[in-house]
């Protein structure tokens, strides 16, 4: 035991150091770093540790048997389904449904006969029992628990034996012997290995809240990311009621897998056709819109991609992109420039994925590159057409993977011609009557599409 000493640990990224600094060297934030105590030794995180080596075919293997909560979106969304002794974060922002979303689970997974406890750090029992009159949840076997003490909370659990844990929020739960506040790193870090070691133990799957906050006061939750087997974060813009779910690292499935939700008087209801949603309000033959195939995890989802130009006031252009990345966006028009001689440094250029969606799939590229032309020369693009591939810095259309089930998608949703790199024809089944127009580069796409 030696003695409690000070550090200085950034409550962005849990960086740590001996001394105060402005910024954080870790994550480049200002003025995130707190002074904490230390406390005495280094804890094992690991709870499924072994004492010595053991040869690999003598390892047990884990069947890790699934356990469906019956919430379809969150199933996939999850691999399958829940694995028992698997410790799970959501994030998100505060009041974007998260506490909401989890009781709702918590609800169908009870009605299955399996005890769940539901601890909120945030609301009393009356509150969520509030909450949950409203949704509809009516359920012996949920059990409330308003308590911020990491150790009641497990002893308590040890009693009760429920199969499914959720601690909403991480950021309020507390270890007595730890000095520094509910929702410091310190804080954070150890009541989530305290838990960690508890689900591991008791072979109970345990689902974290944890709010994401821009400001950095509050511990983000990214410090538990490599604590916790599964990492989902549910988005949305504000003022839309689409609420996305996507798994951003998961230890028992695919990552990148997303599940749609529409937040609605009574709750978050299942979206089971998100193309459609992001289809809806699809204005006809306005010049600027296109319509791409994005994979997201397994699953193809067909949205719509804007862009307006218009003549810059100010000496240096606008660019903005919402749904895009930035740096993409800004490639993509130098590419117009360089190899495809269409000049837009006078322009301002806004880029826009419909429907709060957010996209990384370079296949969007072609259908970002398309709105922008199509804006330009306010021509429209072909109502019925889809447009899938990635631009390279020579203005090749590159190929992408999965072109076959992003296809049929879109033919399911009414989309007549696809427009796609030539690499992508070979071995590849079209539905029915779709047409095939594949092209090797942009200036051709653009010939294509738009005419010249
Ligand atoms: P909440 O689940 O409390 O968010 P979080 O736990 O992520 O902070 O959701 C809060 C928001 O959801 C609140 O603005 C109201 C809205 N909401 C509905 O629109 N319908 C509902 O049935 C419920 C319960 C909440
Ligand atoms: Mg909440």
């Amino acid at each position: 035991m030696g003695k409690t000493k000070s550090k200085f640990v950034c409550q962005q990224c849990g960086y740590e150091s001996a001394k105060w600094m402005g910024r954080c060297p870790g994550c480049s934030e200002w003025n995130t770093m707190v002074e904490e105590r230390e406390e005495k030794e280094e804890k094992r995180w690991l709870s499924h540790r072994m004492e010595k080596p053991i040869p690999f075919n003598e390892v047990k293997g884990e069947t890790a048997p699934r356990i469906q909560i019956g919430f379809r979106e969150l199933d996939r969304v999850l691999g399958g389904g829940i694995v028992p002794g698997s410790f799970t974060l959501v994030g998100g922002d505060p009041g974007i449904g998260k506490s909401t979303l989890l009781l709702q689970a918590t609800h169908q997974f009870a009605r299955e006969g399996r005890k769940v406890l539901y601890v909120s750090g945030e609301e009393s029992p009356a509150q969520i029992r509030l909450r949950g009159e409203r949704l509809g949840i009516k359920n012996e076997n949920l059990f409330l628990m308003a308590e911020t003490n990491v150790e009641t909370i497990i002893e308590e659990a040890k009693k009760l034996k429920p199969t499914l844990v959720i601690i909403d929020s991480i950021q309020t739960m507390f270890l007595p012997e730890i000095s520094s506040a509910p929702g410091s790193v310190s804080q954070v870090r150890e009541t989530a290995a305290a838990l960690l070691r508890f689900t591991k133990r008791e072979e109970i799957a345990t689902i974290l809240v944890g709010h994401v906050t821009k400001q950095g006061e509050i511990a983000g939750p990214r410090i538990l990311e490599h604590m916790v087997d599964t990492v989902l974060y549910f988005e949305g813009e504000a003022h839309h009621t689409y609420r996305i779910l996507r798994t951003v690292k998961n230890r028992f499935g695919p990552t990148h897998e997303m599940g749609v939700f529409e937040m609605k008087e009574k709750g978050l209801v299942e979206v089971q056709n998100p193309s459609e949603l992001f289809l809806s309000e699809r204005s006809l033959a306005a010049a600027g819109a296109s319509i791409t195939a994005t994979m997201e995890g397994t699953r193809p989802i067909l949205v719509e991609i804007q862009a307006l130009l218009s003549p810059t006031l100010f000496p240096t252009p606008r660019r903005v992109a919402t749904g895009l990345d930035y740096n993409r966006v800004a490639m993509i028009l130098a590419v117009l420039e360089k190899r495809a001689g269409i000049l837009l440094g006078s322009q301002d250029a806004y880029v826009n994925v419909v429907g709060g969606m957010r996209l990384n799939d370079p296949a969007a590229d072609l259908a970002i590159a398309l709105s922008l032309v199509s804006s330009y020369r306010d021509r429209p693009i072909p109502y019925h057409d889809l447009l899938i591939g990635e631009v390279g810095l020579t203005g090749e259309i590159r190929g992408v993977p999965r072109v076959e089930q992003r296809i049929q998608e879109a033919y399911q949703m009414g989309i007549k011609r696809v427009i796609l790199p030539r690499i992508n024809l070979q071995g590849i089944e079209f539905p029915g009557e779709m047409k095939v127009s594949a092209v090797e580069t942009l200036t051709e796409a653009i010939d294509e599409v738009l005419g010249r």
